[in-house]
């Protein structure tokens, strides 16, 4: 089957890494042709601009021409393309528990992208320390929360949340080494290093 959506790509991008993972995980990937995209908030991609105005990644063209955006709109539509368990229950409170819990995995992957952003686009003189403190506190809670009441939650099965959350941690180990998340987070450190070996994980690390 030739692809008949495309998607922009970095390998970076967390956000990105997570559609991959569903595309992967649902057994969608030969839908998709990937259209190579490179920006920061100072210097756009003007392929991406014209797909999404917000000028963000990933953003997904269908057949017809409609752009879709963001990560959590792919998501959900990608979700309803295939035939296998949803990785978004359909329905019922598990759906709410589910997105919520997917929303907070994106929230750490967004403070996350933040920070980088901060410290490594932004000049070293205009950089604010208490603004990327608040970031770091953010992932903090987040972590915490799946760390302790949610972990069960996470653990169930490797649907949207666990997919948001590998990809979050994923991006740490990237690009943030220095966090030394698995000291202060052992049981997501242990759910993590089984997660990891998962095909569609090993198959797309940032790069
Ligand atoms: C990164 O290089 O860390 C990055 C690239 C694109 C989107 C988000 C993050």
């Amino acid at each position: 089957m030739s692809p008949t959506l495309t998607l922009f790509h970095a390998p970076a991008s967390p956000f990105v890494r997570k559609v991959m993972v569903l595309l992967h995980e649902t057994g969608q990937l030969d839908k998709v042709r990937l259209q190579a995209a490179s920006l920061s908030p100072v210097s756009p991609d003007a392929g991406v601009n014209a797909c999404n105005p917000a000028g963000k990644i990933p953003c997904l063209r269908l057949a017809d021409g409609q752009a879709l955006y963001d990560s959590r709109v792919i998501a959900e539509y990608l979700d309803q393309q295939h035939a296998g368990e949803p990785l978004v229950p359909r329905e019922g409170p598990q759906r709410w528990q589910r997105l919520a819990l997917a929303a907070l995995a994106d929230a750490v992957m967004d403070a996350a992208v933040l920070s980088r952003y901060e410290t490594f686009v932004r000049p070293e003189q205009k950089r604010w320390d208490d603004w990327l403190q608040g970031q770091q506190q953010k992932i903090e809670r987040a972590l915490e929360h799946f760390e302790g009441e949610a972990f069960a939650a996470l653990n169930e099965r490797f649907d949207i949340v666990a997919i948001g959350l590998a990809c979050a941690l994923g991006y740490f180990d990237f690009r943030r080494p220095d966090w030394a998340w698995r000291e202060r987070y052992p049981k997501l450190a242990a759910w993590y290093a089984e997660a990891a070996r998962r095909p569609s994980l090993q198959a797309t690390q940032p790069a």
